[in-house]
């Protein structure tokens, strides 16, 4: 044998070390692993039966040849525990990731229930044609009474105890002033409410907030009456509250109506019979409301011969109290997530 053969050999060893090296990476568990043992380093594996061979060599090639035999052994042997620690590495991660476990569920905020009352408030009326307005928070004098016929030494302002910024600015104590706002910009018919928020010097309790909410309500064109009123209230809280509710009107005064009403509704916890959320009366109060003075009118430039209007305003706050049954006003504003997450 000559140089050719030992040449030969070699190759032949290197397509075995080429052939190991494929099944072994191609390995995806210890059982794969082993046959791949077994077909190189098994007594008649494909690298072990060439140990066999060895005597079948010219002499002079044996220690070559033998040589080259061990290492590739050694580093077959090596190849396959290192492969059989990547293996197992890998299967404990798999272990990790347990695809079956639900995913994590993020944190999802939710509208405030102030927010959602007036969500509510504001379907009902678009859905009868009412447009949506708004109105300045910081509002004028001029604008919060004098236009709605409270001139300065008028006793209806005690019922407002008024922040004021300065002299003539304020935070609005309703949203009576974008009635103004709007009529002075927009000729009749006016259908409108007006969402938004108020500010009152009140000290805090069970029924008074420095800062609530108010929807108000306008309707001005050639023919409306008191009629269309009762109508609107009585749909509203039907829808709000359940059809079997009733409404019914008390005389009040407010100086921008003329003339003026309370609206209640039958007591949605005891169904009118008396309880203590209505103070055994069996009505609660839902709204102030009256035909539009027809001094309110003059200041926005309409003919009070000409047209005629109803105006309401409600207080937010206290229809969500109704609906969700909440007794305190305090809680919509103490941040409270125990409270909030409830709705
Ligand atoms: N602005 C009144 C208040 O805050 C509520 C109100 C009563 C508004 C009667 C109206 C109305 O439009 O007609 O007390």
């Amino acid at each position: 044998m000559g140089e050719i053969d030992l040449n030969q050999k070699l190759d032949e060893l290197k397509q075995i070390k080429n052939s190991f090296e494929q099944d072994l990476a191609a390995c995806s568990s210890p059982k794969e692993l082993e046959q791949v043992r077994i077909k190189y380093l098994s007594k008649k594996g494909l690298l072990q039966s060439q140990f066999s061979l060895l005597g079948k060599l010219p002499p002079e090639d044996r220690p070559a040849i033998g040589r080259e035999l061990n290492t590739l052994r050694t580093s077959f042997q090596q190849a396959l525990k290192s492969r059989a620690e990547e293996l197992e590495q890998l299967e404990r991660q798999k272990e990790k990731i347990d695809v079956t476990l639900p995913g994590y569920v993020p944190f999802i905020g939710r509208l405030h229930p102030i927010t959602q009352t007036l969500e509510e408030i504001k379907d009902i009326f678009s859905e009868m044609g009412f447009s949506i307005e708004e109105g300045p928070e910081v509002e004028t004098d001029y604008y919060n009474f004098e236009a709605l016929n409270i001139p300065p030494d008028h006793p209806a302002r005690e019922m407002h105890d008024t922040f004021y910024l300065d002299n003539r600015l304020l935070l609005r104590t309703h949203t009576s002033p974008v009635q103004i706002r709007v009529m002075e910009k927009r000729e009749p018919p006016i259908r409108m409410i007006a969402p938004g928020r108020c500010y009152r010097k009140d000290t805090p309790d069970a029924s008074h907030s420095p800062f609530f909410h108010q929807v108000e309500g306008l309707c001005v064109d050639t023919d409306v009456s008191f009629a269309d009123l009762k109508g609107i209230i009585a749909i509203f809280a039907k829808k709000m509250f359940g059809e079997d509710v009733k409404i019914r009107f008390r005389p009040s005064y407010f100086p921008f109506t003329e003339p003026s009403a309370e609206c209640d509704m039958t007591c949605i916890i005891c169904k009118g019979e008396g309880c203590k959320t209505c103070k055994n009366s069996g009505w609660l109060e839902i709204s102030g409301a009256g035909m539009v003075d027809p001094e309110v009118f003059r200041y926005v430039g309409y003919d009070p011969e000409k047209y005629s209007g109803y105006a309401f305003g409600m207080g937010v706050e206290r229809i969500a109290m109704l609906k969700y049954g909440i007794n305190d006003i305090r809680y919509f504003f103490d941040n409270d997530l125990r409270f909030l997450e409830q709705f």
